[in-house]
C-alpha cells in the first residue's frame, strides 16, 4: 500500500519534472512547487523543522513558491531521494552524511568513529564554516550543496537479546548499519556482521531475527518502534553523524537573489529549529523508551571500541591529504571540548 502510494506520487513528481525540465516555466500566476523529502515519522523533530521552514517560506514568498513537504520514505528512500534531487525531480531533502559519502568522498570525514570527542565538539565543528565548506561544496559537480546541516545525536548499539558492553559482545551478531563502506568497515573491525539496509526495512528485519540488533540514536526506539523488539541500548558513542539538508543546485541557482536570501534564511531556521527540538525530543525518547518499552541503557566504557577505530583516522586522511586541515581543525574543537561520553550518574 505504501509502495503505491510512493509509486503515485514519484510518477506524479517525474512528470511534473519532465515538464520543467521541457523548458515551460510555471505560468504567470501560478506557484513554483517545492518538493521537500525525508524519511523521519511526522512527530520528529526533523520534520517540526522543516514545517516551520515551509511557513516561513510561504509568509515571504507563499505568492509564488508552494512549499511541500513529505516525511515517511514517502518519495522513497534516502538513496531515492538524493538521486531524485540531483536530477531536480525534487527540489529538497535530508540525508545522512553516511549515505552521501557514496556521492562524494569527502562526506567519509563526518563518518569516522569517534571524530568528536563531544556533543559540543561535533557541533562547534559543524558550525564552522572552515569545516563544513569542503565537504558541503563537494557535491557541486554530482548537482546539488548541502544547505545546512541537521543534529542527529550519537549513534549507539542495541539489540534485541545481549547487551554490547565490549566489541567482544558483537561477535556473531547481525547489525544493520547504513549503506556506507565506512559503516561497513567499523562493523568488520570491531567484530560484527555488518547487514546494510535502508531504514525504512530495520523494523521488520528485527522482528523477524533477520538482524540481531542495529544502530542509531534514542529515537529510533521511540520513533521508529525498535524498543519494542530492543531491549538493550548501549552508550558506546561510535559516531555522531549530521544529517544534512541538501538542495538542488539549478533549484538555487535560479532564483532571483532576493529569493535566495530569504530561502538561505530558510535553511539557517531548520538548523536552529531541528537541532532545538532534538534536546528535548532525545529526553523524551529515552523515558518513554525506559518507561514503556522496557528499553534498559548501558553505560560500557567506550575506550576498547574507540582503540579499534581509530585507525581509519588515519587510514583515511592518508587518500584525502586535502581534507587534513578540516580533520586538524575538528582536533582542536576536540581539545577545547574535551569527551562528554555519558556515564550511569550522569544521565
Ligand atoms: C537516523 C538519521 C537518518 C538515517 C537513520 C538511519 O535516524 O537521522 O537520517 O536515515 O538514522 O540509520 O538510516
Amino acid at each position: 500500500m505504501k509502495k503505491n502510494r510512493q509509486y503515485l506520487l514519484l510518477s506524479c513528481i517525474f512528470l511534473a519534472a519532465a515538464v520543467t525540465a521541457g523548458g515551460c516555466a510555471a505560468a504567470e500566476g501560478e506557484k513554483d512547487l517545492v518538493y521537500v523529502g525525508h524519511n523521519q515519522a511526522f512527530d520528529h523533530p526533523t520534520n517540526t523543522a522543516l514545517l516551520a521552514f515551509e511557513e516561513y517560506i510561504e509568509s515571504r514568498l507563499g505568492d509564488r513558491y508552494d512549499v511541500e513537504v513529505y516525511p515517511s520514505e514517502l518519495l522513497g528512500s534516502q538513496t531515492d531521494m538524493v538521486q531524485l534531487t540531483q536530477t531536480g525531480a525534487i527540489d529538497i531533502c535530508v540525508a545522512s552524511n553516511s549515505i552521501l559519502e557514496t556521492f562524494s568522498e569527502n562526506y567519509t570525514l563526518f563518518n569516522m568513529p569517534y571524530l568528536f570527542a563531544s556533543s559540543e565538539a561535533y557541533h562547534r565543528a559543524m558550525d564552522d564554516k572552515t569545516v563544513t565548506a569542503p565537504i558541503f561544496n563537494s557535491t557541486a559537480e554530482a548537482g546539488f550543496r548541502a544547505v545546512a546541516w541537521i543534529d542527529a545525536g550519537t549513534r549507539n548499539f542495541y539489540t534485541v537479546s545481549t547487551p554490547v558492553l565490549s566489541p567482544a559482545d558483537l561477535r556473531g551478531l547481525k547489525i544493520r548499519v547504513q549503506q556506507s563502506p565506512t559503516n561497513v568497515q567499523m562493523m568488520r573491525l570491531l567484530g560484527g556482521s555488518a547487514t546494510p539496509m535502508g531504514f525504512g526495512e530495520v523494523y521488520t528485519a528485527l522482528q523477524s531475527r533477520v538482524i540481531d540488533g542495529a544502530e542509531n540514536n534514542e529515537m529510533a526506539l521511540t520513533s521508529n518502534g525498535h524498543g519494542d523488539i530492543c531491549k538493550f541500548y548501549s552508550y558506546d558513542m561510535h559516531q555522531m553523524i549530521p544529517d544534512i539538508l541538501v538542495a538542488n543546485n539549478r533549484f538555487l541557482e535560479n532564483m532571483s537573489p532576493e529569493d535566495r536570501q530569504i530561502f538561505e534564511e530558510g535553511f539557517r531556521l531548520v538548523n536552529e529549529i531541528q537541532r532545538r527540538e532534538w534536546v528535548k525530543a532525545v529526553e523524551q525518547a529515552k523515558e518513554k523508551a525506559q518507561a514503556t518499552q522496557q528499553v534498559r541503557f548501558f553505560y560500557p566504557d567506550t575506550r576498547p571500541f574507540q582503540e579499534i577505530c581509530m585507525p581509519m583516522h588515519q587510514e583515511f586522511l592518508a587518500g584525502h591529504e586535502d581534507i587534513r586541515p578540516v580533520y586538524d581543525r575538528i582536533q582542536e574543537y576536540n581539545i577545547q571540548y574535551p569527551s562528554s561520553s555519558l556515564t550511569e550518574d550522569s544521565k
